[in-house]
């Protein structure tokens, strides 16, 4: 919950206040997206983008930031029940969700691409995908996207790992996600048999939900991002993760 748990100053002022105990902020995330969300091997602690700005955000509301790992498609259910003050996940700004959580202002632009293995050669766009097998992550723009393929067969996992796994494996014929996120499979996680194939399909943007009712909260996380960019330490967190 999002609460100001202030030290009460004590009735008859004699009391010394008690210290005011630290605001928490509840922030779900499915930590399973590189570059945006994932666990550190070593440390183990939650790292990427998303992280990152997460954490500022948090510094600049004067609030401690606890990351809880969830499957991205309960992230607005427990919005929704008030198990977590916010989510932020590599989570495109769409009008279904918008009717269901409040968004922030855009951070990052991003858009869907496929992936294929590097030997295909058959699929070089959308229109190739007719008729063929497709994994994505369940409850993502990639999703809904690959369900506009005709005839395809379309396989939903969990994660964006197990979809690539299922593409390695040979299970399926391509992946449907998120280009910046394909682009780190690719790069830097095993992906060196996999390429991306075509334009992308299509051009989104990146909110951190919070419950419909709580504006303030919204308006706080808003108010956060205009200071990071302000400082500069929005494009640090940036240029770390996607800076050339
Ligand atoms: N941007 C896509 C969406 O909003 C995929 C996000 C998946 N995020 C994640 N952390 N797995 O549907």
């Amino acid at each position: 919950m999002f609460v100001l748990a202030l030290g009460l100053a004590g009735c008859g002022g004699q009391k010394p206040a008690e210290p005011a105990k630290q605001t928490v902020l509840k922030v779900g995330s499915d930590t399973a997206y590189a570059p945006f969300e994932f666990q550190d091997e070593k440390s183990k602690e939650y790292v990427g983008f998303d992280m990152e700005l997460i954490q500022a955000i948090g510094k600049q509301i004067g609030a401690k930031v606890e990351v809880q790992s969830m499957n991205f498609d309960g992230l607005i259910p427990a919005l929704e029940a008030g198990n977590i003050d916010a989510a932020i996940s590599a989570m495109t700004i769409t009008e279904e969700r918008a009717q269901k959580v409040n968004f922030s202002k855009p951070y990052y632009k991003s858009g869907l691409t496929i992936v294929v293995k590097s030997d295909n050669s058959a699929i070089k766009g959308f229109k190739d995908l007719e008729g063929k097998k497709i994994a994505v992550q369940i409850g993502t723009t990639g999703a809904d996207e690959a369900k506009k393929v005709k005839d395809a067969q379309i396989r939903e996992f969990n994660t964006a790992p197990e979809a690539f796994m299922e593409l390695k494996a040979g299970g399926v014929d391509a992946v449907i996600n998120d280009r910046p996120v394909n682009d780190y499979y690719i790069k830097e996680a095993g992906g060196k048999d996999a390429k991306q194939v075509g334009d992308p399909l299509t051009s989104e943007d990146y909110g951190i939900a919070v419950a419909k009712k709580n504006t303030e909260l919204a308006e706080k996380i808003n108010k956060a991002i205009d200071e990071l960019k302000k400082n500069g330490e929005f494009d640090k967190i940036y240029q770390k993760w996607f800076g050339t």
